[in-house]
């Protein structure tokens, strides 16, 4: 059976000629290697903004033979959004398999300094990366529950482990981007304890420094490709798969 894939990812492509396909949009295109099965049929981008997909963005799905891809609004940080969203999802495909919450901002450009950071910074952080992740969790267990192997992938960060920025000579020391995302690495850990039992395998996976919008396209980075190779096996973790692990851009278990 197809899987039913929910990611959310981008509301414009314009920003540059390499900004798609975006780590999340990666979801769509397994491997050649996966088995034709776990190739989704059904993929639904959250576009936060009232932006239409573009005719190019379109034009490239359907060359990858992802014909069959869907697309529903949603602001992770607008409840309505998101309830509306699960409701989309639940009467035009009936259940989810997997649910990645790539969704995030980093603030970066705005002052972070510990000693000097405007808490509207983290709150405005909080909305997206924290609440908005949760939320839209809480909003689509009910249709994970519904698949027979239920799978949530937060896309987390170095920067968002504790023990990572702790060690002596540890840099970027970003107080909104850090913390919110340290917050949605200790849910992960909850959520995985508790939804273990029923079977949900709940990972956080940082795709490791890529060149995005989120950091000005910052030189360096890997590209969005190779950052989203990291990230998709564990959005096609198998049913006897791991569950509860952080995982770095290497694909190796990282320190939470
Ligand atoms: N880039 C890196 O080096 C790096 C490293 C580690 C982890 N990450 C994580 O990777 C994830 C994706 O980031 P990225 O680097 O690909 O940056 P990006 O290109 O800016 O992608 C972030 C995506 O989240 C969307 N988004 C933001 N707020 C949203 C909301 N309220 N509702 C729905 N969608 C929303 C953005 O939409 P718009 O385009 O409309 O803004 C964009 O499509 C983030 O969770 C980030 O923390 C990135």
């Amino acid at each position: 059976m197809s899987r039913i894939i929910l990611v959310p990812i981008l509301a414009s492509d314009s920003n540059s000629s390499d900004s798609w396909p975006r780590k999340g949009t990666s979801c769509i295109s397994p491997p050649e290697t996966k088995p034709q099965e776990r190739k989704p049929s059904s993929f639904s981008s959250p576009l936060h903004h009232a932006h239409p997909l573009t005719a190019q963005s379109r034009q490239k799905l359907i060359a990858d033979g992802l014909s069959t891809v869907k697309f529903v609004h949603l602001d992770v940080t607008d409840a309505a959004s998101v309830k509306a969203a699960a409701q989309t999802v639940s009467s035009a495909e009936g259940r989810l398999d997997v649910l990645v919450n790539n969704a995030g901002i980093s603030k970066m450009g705005v002052d972070q300094h510990p000693e000097s950071i405007d808490l509207a910074t983290i709150r405005e952080a909080m909305e997206t990366n924290f609440y908005g992740l949760v939320q839209t969790t809480i909003a689509f267990i009910p249709l994970l529950r519904k698949s027979d192997n239920p799978v949530i992938l937060n896309v987390s960060t170095d920067m968002a482990s504790n023990s990572y920025q702790a060690r002596e000579g540890a840099q970027l020391h970003l107080v909104a981007y850090n913390t919110t995302k340290a917050a949605a690495n200790s849910y992960t850990i909850s959520l995985a304890q508790e939804l273990k039992k029923d079977g949900f395998k709940v990972n956080a996976v940082t795709p490791g420094y890529t060149s995005t919008k989120l950091n000005f396209f910052g030189q360096g980075g890997k590209s969005v490709r190779a950052g989203a190779e990291v990230l998709l096996p564990w959005a096609l973790v198998e049913k006897d798969g791991p569950t509860c692990k952080f995982i770095d851009g290497d694909g190796k278990e990282f320190a939470w």
